[in-house]
């Protein structure tokens, strides 16, 4: 039983199967937090604090930790809701009711029911427990039950409390091209907000928070959260005057208001959270997990080829069969078509919104193309940017009253496009039946699904923000009842649309337009804090890369890559014999060791040398890898130790190395470890290794 109630029915404790999470409801009818931590027994040994202001300037709501604050009252911190009502009034005011208690898929659920004391509007906590995977998941649903309209301005998931100041706040920040660049900042007083504005979710800020105190990678305190939500989302950390740091998750606010109809209810995205005091790694280990087991859809990823840095736009029939041919022989299993094969696509000028195949192009239609990919035995995939279109197109002429705009202003073009307003029932069912009949039309096992501008002229509905991203999820959820093998790629501008939200929905993620080995080291390294192995699609490319101008030789290039989902976006026509064989070698490689990169567990290693080794393991059963980096050495006569983590210490492991196989047991393995010295600028290796014992 991962929810106990205390015997006299008003405290909560909720616990996986190592942290607890406590709440209780006071006399008031408050939910009153009381605890988050390492897991303790009895919820009979918590107490409710009695309620004192400090003084009259700090009254009792603000001292109070509450597990959903609402605007209105002496409340002057963050709240999670606020919401006017028709005739005028802007305060909420709640109690408890009552709560139940649901286990749908064998996982505990926790709902309590609050109500407003004036209004027929409720409000339920949810919190879904996830023992094993020491995760609880937290959302919040709103109802009107009157006659009249409520209007929302906040709708936040949850507010959670840490019980300390000085806290280190951790995410990511970035821009296209340099997406995932990790931040630790100290936490003080004041607020910390993160947040997307633009209609997508990760390019700028990642939705999520992680606070520790001091921890490391395996040792200290780890409080985190992952919310679900592709589009508009912030996020606020806040240390209050009163010893304690409080932090909260939703819906963007900013130029937001959804309008709830008498009748009608909302569902806030989840946060899924959890508490570490074992450091970095648990945090990483147990999202990952959850990710793979309970997120994504099952099975391992293909090898990819994608033809876009090849061939950009400059797409057609012969070209794309010989790289398929090519492809092919190199050992990919997938081949992607990307941009440029439809309507008058020719550049980023025009054409976008006219989905039908180029016959310029593809004279005998996109089936010779698909039909010589399938004669390699591989997959084929296409990309598409639904949500998108440029005024240059049938589909703007035909439906210029489709995109967001104001009629008295100029709409603002971003990569030569607008935005169509996915929102209106005719734009989304525009949008379904093209990939519908794309789908039922030609044998498309893959769609890479691109959205490569923000929104901006959003009309009067200050609700899109929401219903843009609801919208696509449910697009693609329902294509894919009707496809139900096709996989789906969430591409925005690169890596625009990475979080929790989208995993589930799409399949992989396109982590970042920036394929430069050596800066992915970085984008990976702070992708696999939250995100699962899995989904993080990395391509070997081309040198000079386009976007660094840097060269790297080709195996640091595919070892790069192989950390993730491998694919493969070189132009392959004018690879040498020794480039075409070493990339043959490599994928079979990869392909041997798949399982264990895709569905093993990731563990980034210390790297004790002044040299900066970038060290990982993954592990699944009995069979690991290691990763080395050395992108250029400092002190050219030191090599690193590689400590390795989670083994079997009684247990014997041979390493494949270079210099012939070793074998050593789990404890040594993991205390003394082994001495690795990598030589030269972008020097890699890849080491694998197996229980013997
Ligand atoms: C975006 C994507 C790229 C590519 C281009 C095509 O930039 O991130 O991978 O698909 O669009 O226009």
């Amino acid at each position: 039983m991962s929810i106990a109630v205390s015997t006299n029915n008003n405290i909560f404790l909720l616990s996986t199967d190592s942290t607890s999470y406590a709440f209780g409801i006071d006399d008031r009818g408050l939910v009153r937090h009381l605890y988050w931590g390492k897991k303790i027994a009895s919820a009979d040994e918590l107490e409710i604090p009695e309620l004192t202001e400090v003084s009259t300037n700090d009254p009792v709501f603000e001292i109070t930790p509450e597990e959903y604050p609402v605007h209105g009252g002496l409340r002057y911190k963050e709240s999670c809701l606020k919401a006017a009502f028709a005739d005028g009034t802007r305060e909420l005011v709640y109690s408890f009711c009552s709560y139940d208690i649901e286990n749908g898929d064998g996982y505990e659920e926790l709902i309590l029911h609050l109500r407003d004391e004036r209004y027929e509007f409720f409000i339920d906590l949810h919190y879904k427990l996830y023992p094993d995977y020491d995760l609880m998941e937290r959302s919040a649903e709103i109802k009107n039950q009157s006659e009249e309209p409520v209007m929302i301005e906040k709708f936040y998931s949850a507010q959670l409390h840490i019980p300390y100041d000085g806290l280190n706040f951790s995410n990511v920040h970035g821009h296209w091209g340099a997406e995932q660049q990790r931040f630790v900042q100290k936490v003080s007083y004041g607020k910390i907000t993160i947040e997307n504005r633009r209609g997508i979710s990760s390019h700028n800020h990642n939705p999520y928070f992680v606070l520790d105190r001091d921890a490391a990678e395996t040792t200290g305190e780890v409080f985190f959260g992952a919310l679900r939500m592709s589009g508009n989302f912030s996020g606020v950390v806040e240390q209050t005057p009163y010893g304690e740091t409080l932090v909260q998750m939703g819906l963007n606010p900013h130029d937001c208001l959804l309008e709830l109809a008498p009748g009608q209810s909302l569902v806030s995205p989840a946060v899924i959270c959890g508490y570490s005091d074992s450091g970095f790694e648990t945090m990483s280990h147990n999202l990952h997990r959850f990710a793979l087991e309970r997120v994504m859809r099952k099975g391992l990823r293909p090898v990819l080829y994608n033809s876009w840095e090849a061939t950009e736009f400059n797409v057609n029939s012969r070209d794309q069969i010989k790289l398929a041919e090519q492809a092919g022989e190199l050992g990919a299993e997938l081949f992607v078509l990307d941009d440029g094969w439809f309507g008058e696509r020719h550049s980023t000028q025009n054409g976008l919104g006219d989905w039908y195949v180029n016959e310029g192009k593809f004279p005998n239609g996109l089936e010779e193309l698909i039909d010589a990919v399938k004669a390699q035995g591989m997959m084929f995939g296409i990309w598409v940017e639904p949500e998108m279109v440029n005024p240059k197109s049938r589909l703007y002429q035909e439906h210029p009253d489709w995109i967001y705009h104001y009629e008295t202003r100029v709409t603002d073009t971003s990569r030569v496009q607008y935005v169509l307003n996915v929102t209106k029932p005719e734009v989304r069912e525009f949008i379904y039946d093209m990939l519908d009949n794309l789908l039922t039309r030609y044998d498309i096992d893959y769609i890479k699904w691109d959205a490569n501008r923000p929104i901006s002229q959003t009309g009067p509905q200050r609700d899109i923000w929401y219903k843009h991203i609801m919208t696509v999820y449910e697009v693609v959820t329902e294509l894919k009842k009707k496809h139900p093998d096709v996989l789906f790629e969430a591409c925005a501008s690169g890596g625009g649309r990475i979080d929790y939200g989208i995993l589930g929905i799409f399949d992989d993620f396109w982590t970042s337009d920036n394929t430069d080995a050596f800066d992915r080291l970085y984008i990976q390294d702070a992708y696999s804090r939250i995100h699962p192995i899995k989904g993080m699609r990395a391509w070997v490319t081309d040198c000079p890369n386009f976007l660094s101008g840097r060269v790297i030789p080709l195996t640091f290039r595919f070892h790069s890559a192989m950390m993730g989902s491998l694919g493969i976006g070189c132009n392959i026509l004018k690879f040498t014999e020794e480039e075409k064989e070493l990339s043959k070698e490599m994928i079979r490689q990869y392909k041997e060791i798949r399982p264990i990169i895709q569905e093993g567990v990731f563990y980034r290693l210390d790297n004790p040398s002044p040299n900066p080794y970038f060290l990982y393991e993954y592990l699944k059963d009995d069979s690991g890898v290691i990763f080395a980096f050395l992108p250029q050495s400092k002190v050219g006569h030191r090599g690193t130790r590689v400590r390795l983590r989670g083994l079997d210490s009684q247990a014997l492991y041979t390493l494949r190395l270079k210099d012939g196989d070793i074998t050593k047991s789990g404890g040594y393995l993991m205390n003394r470890g082994i001495d690795l010295k990598l030589n030269g600028d972008y020097a890699s290796a890849v080491i694998k290794f197996e229980k013997s014992s």
